[in-house]
């Protein structure tokens, strides 16, 4: 089979590849980072390029891009075989914002003369990025902390597309962990930099991650969690040494990965549960942790109990027109003053308005449906702001309302039912626990919100949409990074293992697939409206 050389641009990289390989897996296969949230299968339109000489365009090219892309030779990056040697400039790649610092419990623990200079690293092993935290582990103080995104986002930027890639593609599974071994070895070598410490120093790790991550990185088979009943090959936690894990930055250390409740509760959720103390106190409190899947834990009585909900990647800013990470450029909060008017935007650092992260989102929806553009059922209607274009109508947050620029910033019908599906299976999951609990949102102490989205969105957004149950807003509480504060706790602390070897147990999980009330009560959740006091 002929073979053509592609060159990357701005970095310069190049490869050899055969003439089947699209343009996206060309720049896998190097390591570059291309969105591509639907994995390659030509359904997100997220990974636009441009390369020379340019090709004519798909029908899935025509379906994504505007006129304005294509005239200007944007094409969909796996849309597109290397059919001779091309030459492809990708989109300038920006970090984004990575929420590091998180809110903890006091933890009792009592020094061990015997761990004096010993240091320890914690590491939160996200989907989108990983957290490591340099600590003494006889203090308990933390030393340093570095964090970068997780490379493996160039196989696909949500966990499902992970586990297909690492199911069907040879040797995905094997690329997928050899990227995240070395992401941490060099998080851990950033670490000893920064503090100036030898690898010597270094006796423990903790990675607390989703059960994905745990199950690629020990090099497990992950296909049982891309298919119902979502069960993992393995839930307790593992110990072993950093060499038979294949890590090389330090050489003698012994690795924790913590254990898995369920197939989409992993040890990031058992380190949120430990960190906040969900499972021990008297209070009735309900834990949120959204990303694709939002975990969701409630406390109530003294029992816990817990469910996955698929949220999807809308508030991650995936599979809206205009999403994007939050980084600068995001608009990260929307205020509609009147319909007819330009909303005004507050976008991350110094930089014109690129797209909307999940807060701006979440926002934008809830200004739609305060000032009547959008009703309950999320239907748009036309304003002085709202145009109408092939997909049907779209809001114009950013530009002209009638031209068609690339710059022009907007919101469409089907964003809002993307934001409307994501809302309701968080509600809904919310609704299956108090249910089982016998909570009513009155009952409700508090409402600790994990992880970056949770983070930044603003609560009266939130509760006027309905995304959580309808409690003054001064009960609910961003915890931060709370997965990485748990990583901290399970370095630091053997009763902090045996206690996560116990939640496994002890936290009862809700499959809210099979649960009978889940059906009805995502249906009733897709409203956009704050949900009625006694609604269970
Ligand atoms: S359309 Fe190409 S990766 Fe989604």
């Amino acid at each position: 089979m002929p073979r053509h050389v592609v060159a990357f641009e701005p970095s310069g990289y190049s490869v050899s590849v055969n003439s089947t390989t699209t343009i996206l897996e060309a720049a896998r296969s190097l390591g570059l980072f291309i969105p591509s949230d639907c994995g390659g299968q030509g359904t997100c339109g997220k990974c636009r390029v441009t390369f020379r000489p340019v090709s004519i365009p798909t029908e899935k090219d025509l379906r994504h891009l505007s006129p304005f892309e294509i005239a200007t030779g944007f094409r969909l990056a796996c849309e597109h075989v290397i059919d001779r040697r091309t030459w492809v400039t990708l989109p300038q790649t920006v970090q984004a914002k990575i929420l590091t610092s998180g809110k903890s419990k006091p933890m009792k623990r009592q020094r061990d003369p015997g761990l004096v200079g010993q240091k320890g690293v914690a590491i939160d092993l996200g989907t989108t990025t990983v957290v490591a935290y340099l600590m003494d582990l006889q203090t308990g103080v933390q030393l340093a902390q570095a964090a970068t995104l997780n490379p493996q986002i160039a196989f696909g930027e949500d966990v499902m597309s992970r586990i297909d890639f690492a199911t069907r593609a040879e040797s995905g599974g094997a690329a997928l962990r050899e990227r995240i071994l070395s992401c941490i070895d060099e998080l851990v070598m950033q670490l000893l930099t920064i503090a100036a410490m030898s690898p010597k120093v270094v006796s423990r790790l903790s990675i607390v991650g989703n059960t994905a991550m745990h199950h690629l990185l020990l090099g497990l088979d992950v296909s049982t969690l891309g298919l119902a009943p979502y069960k993992p090959l393995m839930r307790h936690s593992v110990t072993s040494s950093v060499e038979s894990l294949g890590l090389k930055s330090v050489g003698s250390a012994e690795a924790y990965i913590a254990p898995n409740i369920a197939g989409f509760v992993g040890g990031d959720a058992v380190g949120f549960i430990l960190s906040q103390g969900l499972d021990s106190g008297k209070d009735t409190i309900l834990g949120i942790d959204i990303g694709t899947n939002a975990e969701i834990v409630l406390a109530h009585n003294g029992k816990a109990v817990c469910c996955s909900a698929a949220a999807g990647p809308a508030f991650e800013g995936a599979r809206i027109t205009h999403g994007m990470r939050g980084q600068d450029g995001a608009i990260e909060h929307v205020h509609i003053d009147a319909p007819e008017n330009p909303p005004d935007l507050f976008v991350i650092g110094d930089s014109p308005p690129q797209g909307l992260c999940g807060s701006g989102i979440l926002d934008t929806v809830a200004e739609l449906r305060r000032v009547g553009i959008v009703d309950r059922k999320g239907r748009m209607y036309p304003s002085a702001r709202v145009n109408r274009g092939e997909q049907g109508l779209y809001y114009v947050l950013t530009g002209s309302v009638d031209s068609d620029t690339e710059s022009r910033i907007v919101f469409t019908q089907s964003d809002v039912r993307q934001v409307q599906l994501a809302k309701a299976a968080i509600s809904a999951g919310t609704r299956v626990l108090m249910e089982v609990c016998g909570v009513r949102p009155a009952d409700i102490d508090l409402l600790f919100l994990a992880g970056a989205f949770g983070n930044y969105l603003r609560p009266e957004s939130a509760l006027r949409i309905g995304l959580f149950p309808p409690i003054p807003v001064d009960r609910i509480v961003p915890v931060g990074n709370a997965a990485g504060e748990g990583a901290k706790r399970l370095l630091l602390s053997s009763r902090e293992r045996a206690h996560a070897e116990r939640l496994i147990d002890e936290v009862e999980y809700i499959e809210l697939a099979t649960h009978p009330s889940f059906a009805q009560m995502f249906m009733e959740a897709t409203l956009l409206e704050s949900e009625p006091q006694g609604m269970v």
